[in-house]
């Protein structure tokens, strides 16, 4: 993706993405993701050790997870949209002591040091759009300390092809591109991402040096409507509407983590969220 590709598409991106979860489908994703965090990265002892958000966009999930973890974080960013709004949220959040906002390609993290963070989560698939992702991954090894883990979202390649059959009805053509190049174009506003599987995504882990724990689907069975993904949130889907039921939301959720890690079912994942130790 070159440089006008990335601005053109973040620009407008940071300007919504924080009110996304207005819309219930999100929420609930949201919530899922943070709980699969939360079981992962142990809460206490945790005042002295470094988060490091990779590609952490406008600082939504650090003033989240400032809530729960006493650590302290980075934010670690290519866009200066994304980190213009990241700066305003973290000093509306009163956090702004705990937090080091760093503007950088996660494939040549260089102002960080080797063995420095404690953990590292990665949401909402930054890695989707990394053209070199094996040196970005091998970069996250290089930064995280002995004994730490990181939290890895992509976007799921089966969704993709699903999404791309159901949804577009796309082309024979297309299809096969996708399922061979593992790279997904969804408009002509969006750049093309890179989608993975549970395997893939814990090869590329496994290939720079972590080793896998575990991999979510987020969500597997919950599907978005296409009015999920207006930019305006100004209409809203037969699911988000649905969910705003708080014993249906609240079903829909236990069932998912019921079954989001579980090897037959991870795959289903609209977005692969990969678990990995530095041992
Ligand atoms: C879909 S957004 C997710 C943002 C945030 N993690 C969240 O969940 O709201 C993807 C983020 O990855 C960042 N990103 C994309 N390519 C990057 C790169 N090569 N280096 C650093 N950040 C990158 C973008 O600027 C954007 O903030």
């Amino acid at each position: 993706m070159d440089k006008k590709e990335f601005k053109d598409f973040f620009e407008p991106y940071s300007k919504n993405v924080d009110n996304a979860n207005t819309q219930a489908f999100w929420k609930l994703s949201d919530a899922l993701i943070l709980e699969i965090i939360k079981q992962n990265i142990p809460a206490d002892d945790s005042r002295d050790s470094v988060i490091f958000d990779a590609g952490g966009g406008t600082g939504r999930w650090i003033c989240d997870l400032a809530k729960v973890y006493e650590a302290d974080f980075i934010l670690y960013d290519l866009s200066e949209d994304m980190l213009a709004v990241a700066k305003n949220n973290i000093a509306k959040a009163g956090i702004e002591p705990r937090v080091n906002l760093i503007q950088g390609d996660l494939a040549d993290i260089k102002s960080v040091p080797d063995s420095s963070v404690d953990h590292i989560i990665s949401i909402y698939s930054p890695i989707s759009f990394i053209e070199k992702k094996e040196r970005a991954a091998a970069e996250l090894f290089r930064i995280l300390k002995k004994g730490g883990t990181i939290l890895i979202m992509g976007h799921g390649y089966c969704n993709a092809l699903a999404s791309k059959i159901n949804n577009y009805a796309a082309g024979p053509r297309e299809l096969r591109q996708i399922a061979a190049g593992s790279m997904v174009k969804w408009g002509d506003s969006v750049p093309k991402l890179n989608i993975f599987s549970q395997e893939s995504m814990e090869a590329l882990l496994a290939d720079a040096g972590f080793t896998p724990v575990r991999t979510y689907g987020v969500p597997v069975f919950v599907q978005p409507g296409n009015e999920d993904f207006d930019a305006a949130n100004s209409a809203k889907s037969r699911i988000s509407a649905a969910l705003e039921d708080p014993a249906f939301y609240n079903q829909v959720f236990q069932t998912e983590m019921e079954f989001n890690c579980k090897k037959t079912i991870a795959n289903r994942g609209m977005n692969i969220f990969s678990v990995a130790k530095k041992q």
